[in-house]
């Protein structure tokens, strides 16, 4: 392999010189907001196998195709508006497929509104991340992700954070949450930020002088599709005395997915308290 063939990643942090690899074109490094190739490379070793499904419902200039296809791995990809014949038109909430179907999925959403990708009407990119209709729709797009993706199978999500005039938005954190809510964390990972068009001397004068930071990373967030009864999540009801109890939901397959105090899972106070596993913290 030569110097500009990709790494099987081993580390957290991803630093990827340009956005492509090899000889060929992987999607268009002009289209704004493009994935750098080496990533989707990366993922598509990890999770899935040759044959496999991978899906991409924000497909942009066709990146996670031309990966997949070159990797032997079947590959729909999906955009509001398709920048080529091979990406079909789709809405990343509602896409035209059957529950279950996929084997890994790939997303690049936008961060907000910094990017002008198009001005369809159900562009998410033409929201900004500091009103909530922005989490929201992502939202959809995460339980979108959820429906088509096969049990115990893996997703990819890649997001960057905004800060604009003065005002800092975590959406990084903020996607992590709501995928929490759908799926089981995985890992998360930063990608190093190269060709962003703030990536000039003046930029970061002003970034000096301004006493603000330019975006170095983007996170690449990896979730687990697990059966909804296997989820373990804090319910944080039940507060009393000014203490929150913090109990784990349980139900595990092998338990037959039954909770009683016989097979040692728990509920919180609100769904019928079993004291057995039970923590408490003092409410702030
Ligand atoms: C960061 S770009 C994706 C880049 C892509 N991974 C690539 O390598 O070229 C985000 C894409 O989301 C698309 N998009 C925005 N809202 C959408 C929606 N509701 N459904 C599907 N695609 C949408 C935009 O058109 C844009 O192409």
């Amino acid at each position: 392999m030569g110097n500009n063939q990709p790494i099987f990643e081993t580390t957290t942090l991803w630093d990827f010189p340009t956005q492509n690899y090899g000889g060929k074109p992987h999607g268009d490094n002009k289209y704004p907001g493009v994935t750098p190739a080496f990533v989707t490379w990366n993922l598509i070793q990890r999770y899935t196998k040759e044959g496999d499904l991978v899906i991409d419902p924000m497909c942009g200039s066709g990146t996670t195709i031309d990966v997949c296809k070159e990797e032997n791995r079947k590959v729909l990809g999906f955009d509001i508006v398709p920048y080529r014949a091979d990406i079909k038109q789709a809405d990343a909430r509602n896409l035209p497929l059957d529950d279950e179907i996929a084997d890994f999925v790939f997303i690049d959403s936008p961060y907000s509104d910094n990017i002008k990708y198009n001005n369809h009407q159900d562009n998410i990119g033409n929201i900004s991340c500091e009103y909530p209709q922005f989490f929201e729709e992502l939202e959809k797009v995460a339980r979108e992700i959820n429906r088509i993706l096969k049990p115990w199978k893996y997703m990819a999500w890649v997001i960057g954070d905004q800060a604009k005039k003065k005002t800092f938005t975590p959406v990084g954190f903020k996607i992590y949450s709501i995928l929490e809510r759908c799926f089981k964390p995985v890992d998360v990972i930063c990608v190093t930020r190269h060709n962003q068009t703030s990536n000039t001397p003046v930029w970061h004068h002003r970034a000096r002088k301004y006493n603000f930071y330019l975006r170095g990373f983007k996170y690449l967030i990896i979730m687990q599709k697990v059966d909804k009864e296997n989820l373990i999540s804090n319910c944080s009801l039940g507060k009393e005395d000014g203490i929150e109890f913090v109990v784990d939901h349980i139900k595990s397959k092998d338990k037959g997915r039954i909770n009683n105090i016989n097979n040692g899972q728990t509920l919180c106070i609100e769904h019928n308290l079993i004291e057995k596993n039970k923590t408490k913290r003092e409410i702030a």
